[in-house]
């Protein structure tokens, strides 16, 4: 009997890393993939508890899976990720019909606590904190992006976090473990490699292995790599060296996350963000001085407990002098085990929405002013594939991550499949993606090291 396993990934691209290692095992143990869960044998959810209302919309899908229990009785209900780790045993009391509880350091033990549910009829939990390793190689690839882990967890403790409270302390993974397998992507036909930590800055320093700029230097060397990017950054760990990379490694590509989080010192110092505003924007000129056209994006928190009106204006402020390419906003959160849940003077609800309209719409005017700046300009983009919009559209990004779409001309739809770098005139700007020509190929275009970094 062929049994089929449904996966639904909520939350980070730390738990896509491990839903991806999660599928490997179930194939070991016979489980094919299944779009649908209600033809499932398995069904397993990989939560995220970021903000409260994340961690609702796992109990929300939960609930829709015993609905589906009640007809299949046999089906296997697991919950992996962060809320598994912050509830552990709660989970099984609010849902009794969940099979599997596996924590954010138990991925690898996926196969026993399956087959534990499965011999003693009683439900398998598995929180202990002890660290993931880094798993197996990437099975094959199809498409021309990966990401690469190169760390887990966290050690920052900014105060409305609850990051290192689901996945434990920070450490980070050999160079020589993160080369094996940029050379195997590379193998396979992958030519950007994004290389992925809550922190990267402050990779190899614990360990004393080398630097996150010697790092980035090894994996430039790898044939068949042409684009490298990395996520995320903290601001208080932008090194020297780090912005000096933008302009000495040609396949960095010119984009840099750099969560700012708020424009007032004041909830910067209560976040324990540990930099200020002015430290911020110092190193954002560095950065944009180290790269003609770096683009820079950022998140913001509104409504902070105790941020005042003042402290709102700094951000909004700052918002407009730092003239962001991209910018996420969020409304605070509580978080259980984050300090910040049991400070008082609390932001009501509605203002919180109303700082969250503000930002939103003093950004993106910003980002959509510059995106439309880029008009006339020529951008190298690598093809990621079919558009949504229309059947003979193609989208990719830029150097800069910013989408580009375009029409495919006739007879050029060979040339441009997936994992293609052509060059696109930009015709039009939007607030979310950029609308372009392409080039013929050939054409006097400049080599893909030397695109502009928008
Ligand atoms: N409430 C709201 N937003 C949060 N973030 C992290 N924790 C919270 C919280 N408790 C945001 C931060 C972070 C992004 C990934 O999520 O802006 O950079
Ligand atoms: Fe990722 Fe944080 Fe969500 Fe966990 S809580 S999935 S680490 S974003």
């Amino acid at each position: 009997m062929r049994k089929r396993a449904h996966i639904n990934t909520m939350g980070c691209q730390m738990n896509v890393q491990d839903s991806g290692r999660m599928r490997d095992l179930l194939a070991s143990m016979g489980y094919e993939p299944e779009e649908n869960p209600h033809k499932a044998d398995l069904v397993l959810v990989n939560t995220c508890m970021i903000r409260e209302k994340a961690e609702e919309k796992a109990f929300s899908f939960l609930g829709r899976m015993a609905k589906i229990k009640r007809r299949r009785p046999h089906l296997l209900v697991c919950v992996a990720g962060c809320v598994s780790q912050a509830h552990g045993k709660a989970i099984l009391k609010r849902a009794p019909y969940v099979d599997v509880v596996l924590g954010t350091g138990a991925v690898t033990r996926l196969p026993k606590l399956v087959e534990q549910r499965i011999a003693t009829g009683l439900p398998a939990l598995d929180t202990e904190m002890d660290q993931p390793g880094f798993g197996p190689l990437p099975g094959p690839r199809t498409g021309p992006t990966a990401f690469v882990t190169i760390m887990t967890g966290c050690d920052n403790f900014c105060s409305y976090c609850v990051v290192p409270h689901v996945r434990g302390r920070e450490k980070s993974r050999p160079p020589d473990d993160v080369l094996a397998e940029v050379r195997v992507l590379a193998a396979q036909g992958v030519s950007e490699v994004t290389l992925l930590g809550q922190n990267v800055n402050s990779y190899g320093k614990k360990e004393g292995l080398c630097t996150f700029p010697e790092l980035l230097e090894k994996v430039h060397a790898v044939d068949g790599i042409r684009r490298i990017r990395f996520v995320t950054s903290h601001p208080k760990d932008l090194s020297p060296e780090l912005i000096n990379a933008f302009s000495g490694l040609d396949k960095l590509c010119g984009h840099i996350h750099l969560p700012i989080q708020s424009g007032s010192d004041r909830i910067l110092a209560a976040m324990n963000r540990k930099y200020t505003a002015d430290a911020y924007m110092d190193k954002l000129s560095a950065l944009r001085a180290a790269r003609a056209g770096m683009a820079v994006t950022t998140d913001f928190i509104v409504g902070f407990p105790g941020e005042t009106e003042r402290d709102f204006e700094k951000t909004m402020d700052l918002v407009c002098s730092a003239r962001f390419d991209g910018l996420f906003a969020f409304k605070y959160s509580d978080r259980p085990h984050a300090p910040a849940s049991r400070l008082d003077d609390k932001v009501p609800e509605k203002e919180k929405a109303r700082r969250l309209a503000a930002i939103l719409d003093a950004a993106n005017a910003i980002i959509q002013e510059k995106n439309q700046a880029l008009a006339g300009s020529v951008l190298t983009v690598l093809v990621e594939g079919a558009s949504k919009q229309a059947g003979n559209q193609a989208t990719g990004r830029t150097s800069g991550n910013r989408v580009v779409n375009f029409e495919v001309p006739k007879g050029m739809e060979n040339q441009l499949k997936a994992g293609a770098y052509v060059d696109v005139a930009i015709e039009k700007g939007h607030a979310h993606s950029l609308w372009g020509r392409v080039l013929p190929s050939g054409g006097g275009k400049k080599p893909w090291e030397m695109c502009h970094a928008a």
